[in-house]
């Protein structure tokens, strides 16, 4: 059963199509890429370790072109040391052929989720964008992941709790658990 019943039924449908797949892509989607994006890369990269899986691949990109080739936001990587999470992705644009090298394209907010449509090359490309906030428990108070950029280290903690507690749901749903 699925941890997470925010799911809507165009995402349930998707990740149903994807678990009998040898591999599951995923490509997480922020503006910058050097904060919300690579955190959820690497708590998923982290989960995936942990539980010992094969079939679940991972990367992020951004929407923007701002800090192409750097590694993330210094403030995200002390926040994530200090739970134990090395966050070294080198930063990189999202691109149309993305949509054919990932299985799900998920968003951090409406925005990232709004110029991933314009980015998408066709409608089966667009069928794969989905919102962070679909696999958020249903009791958390939130509905996007914030941009922790321009906040104070509570932006960059309540990020992390977000990612981790929609990464955990969004493994248990590509494994069928
Ligand atoms: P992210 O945060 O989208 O979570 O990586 C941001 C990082 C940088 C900028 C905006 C958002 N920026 O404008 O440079």
């Amino acid at each position: 059963m699925m941890a997470s019943n925010r799911l809507n039924h165009k995402t349930a449908e998707l990740i149903d199509s994807l678990k009998s797949k040898d591999k599951k892509r995923v490509l997480f989607v922020c503006l910058g890429n050097i904060c919300r994006s690579p955190a959820a890369d690497g708590i998923m990269h982290a989960i995936v370790a942990e539980e010992g899986v094969s079939d679940i691949e991972i990367d992020s990109a951004g929407t923007g072109r701002y800090h192409i080739g750097q590694l993330p936001d210094h403030r995200m990587r002390v926040h994530g040391r200090r739970r134990g999470l090395e966050f070294d992705h080198r930063c990189r644009q999202v691109t149309a052929s993305d949509f054919d090298d990932f299985d799900i394209i998920i968003g951090m907010d409406s925005s990232n989720v709004s110029d991933l449509h314009d980015i998408a090359p066709s409608p089966e490309a667009e069928y794969k964008i989905v919102a962070m906030s679909e696999f958020f428990n249903p009791s958390t108070r939130y509905d996007y992941v914030p941009d922790p950029y321009y906040e104070g280290a509570e932006g960059f903690e309540l990020v992390l709790d977000l990612l981790d507690e929609g990464c955990h749901n969004l493994f248990n749903a590509l494994e069928g658990r």
